[in-house]
C-alpha cells in the first residue's frame, strides 16, 4: 500500500487531499495517516497541511522497490524487486528465488552485503548506501557454455548507462571489470544453475561503486562520486542499467549476438594489449587479439599459437 501511496504522490504535483488519496486507494483516512507516518519514518519528506492535504517533497537515497519500479517502463526486468537493508550476498537470495521458480527479471537489491562475493573466490566490499549491489534472475534459452555472453552484455549495459546518466566513459576489462581510467569501478559475477545441457536460470550479480568516498574504496578501486565530485542518484542509474540490459538481452534473443560483441569491442580496453592471463591451472602471456562469439579471449602467444581463455584474471603488461 505504501508503494501505491508514493506512486500517487509522485504522479501528482502539489498538494493532494487525504480524501482524494483514500478514495482512490480505497482505504480509510486513518489507515492513510498511518502509512504516511511510516513513509516519513522511512525517510520520505511528506508535508501535511490542513485543508490542502499531502505533498511529497523529498525521497531518501534508498534503493527501495518503489524507487526502482517508479517509471521504470521495462517489460519484465525489475517487475518484481526484493529489497533488503542488509544481506550476506544478494547472489544467495537470488539463487534461492530462482530455484523456487521466480520469474525471469526478478531483482534482488541490498543496501549492504556482509559476505558480498566477487569472481575467483574474492570478496566484494559493499559499504552501506554507497553502491549498487544487485542480482538479477534470467532464464535464457542458452546452453551453459554459451552463457558468458550474458556477462559481456551486462558490462556493455553498465557502460551505456554510466554514459547516459552520469556522462562518464566507463570501459571494460575482459571479462567483466568495469573501469574508469585504470581503476575498477564495478564488477559482474555470473552464476548459473543448469541440468546436464540446459540452463535452468542464470543469476547476474552487479557491484558498482557509486557514492563511495576514498576511505570506503578498496585499493585500485574508484567510484562515480570520486570522478564527478558529487553525490549521484543511485536509483536513476540502476533503472537505466536495467533498461539497457533488457534492450541488449532482447537483441541477443533476436540472434544478433554479434551486435553485442561489437558493442563490447567498442567499450573494451583489453584487445590489442600485451596481457598476462592468470587462469585456474596455468598462466600465459601474449597479445590479446580478439574475443570470439562465446566471449572467450583469444591470446596470441609469443610462440605464434593462439589460445582461447574462458575465465581468468587479466593483467596489462605495459
Ligand atoms: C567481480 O568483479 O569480482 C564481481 C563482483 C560482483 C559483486 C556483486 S555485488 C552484488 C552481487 N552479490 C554478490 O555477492 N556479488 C555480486
Amino acid at each position: 500500500m505504501q508503494d501505491k501511496i508514493l506512486d500517487f504522490l509522485k504522479r501528482k504535483q502539489g498538494y493532494i487531499s487525504g480524501e482524494e488519496i483514500s478514495h482512490h486507494l480505497k482505504i480509510s483516512r486513518q489507515a492513510l495517516w498511518k502509512h504516511i507516518h511510516q513513509l516519513k519514518e522511512a525517510g520520505y519528506g511528506i508535508t501535511a497541511v490542513p485543508h490542502l492535504g499531502y505533498q511529497l517533497v523529498s525521497s531518501p537515497d534508498r534503493l527501495f522497490a518503489s524507487e526502482i519500479m517508479h517509471k521504470l517502463h521495462t517489460k519484465f526486468i525489475g517487475k518484481k524487486v526484493y529489497y533488503f537493508d542488509e544481506v550476506a550476498s544478494t547472489m544467495d537470495i537470488a539463487i534461492h528465488l530462482g530455484i523456487k521458480g521466480e520469474p525471469e527479471g526478478t531483482l534482488v537489491v541490498a543496501e549492504t552485503q556482509n559476505k558480498g562475493r566477487g569472481r575467483l573466490g574474492r570478496s566484494w566490499s559493499s559499504p552501506k548506501y554507497k553502491g549498487i549491489y544487485l542480482s538479477l534472475i534470467l532464464r535464457p534459452k542458452l546452453s551453459p557454455q554459451a552463457t558468458s555472453i550474458l556477462t559481456l552484455l551486462t558490462a556493455v549495459s553498465i557502460c551505456e548507462a554510466v554514459k547516459e546518466i552520469i556522462g562518464l566513459e566507463a570501459k571494460i576489462k575482459w571479462p567483466n571489470d568495469i573501469l574508469l581510467g585504470s581503476k575498477k569501478l564495478g564488477g559482474i559475477l555470473t552464476e548459473l544453475t543448469a541440468e546436464t545441457d540446459e540452463v535452468r536460470f542464470v543469476v547476474i550479480g552487479i557491484g558498482l561503486n557509486v557514492n563511495n568516498t576514498k576511505n570506503s574504496l578498496v585499493a585500485g578501486g574508484t567510484s562515480l562520486k570520486e570522478a564527478k565530485g558529487e553525490n549521484l542518484n543511485r536509483a536513476e542509474l540502476l533503472q537505466e542499467i536495467l533498461r539497457r540490459i533488457e534492450y541488449n538481452y532482447a537483441t541477443l534473443q533476436e540472434k544478433a549476438k554479434l551486435d553485442i560483441i561489437e558493442k563490447w569491442r567498442s567499450f573494451n580496453t583489453t584487445l590489442g594489449k600485451r596481457v598476462k592471463v592468470i587462469c585456474q591451472r596455468h598462466q600465459l602471456e601474449g597479445q590479446a587479439i580478439d574475443i570470439d562469439s562465446d566471449g572467450g579471449l583469444l591470446v596470441r602467444k609469443d610462440s605464434g599459437l593462439t589460445e582461447k581463455i574462458m575465465s581468468g584474471d587479466v593483467v596489462y603488461c605495459r
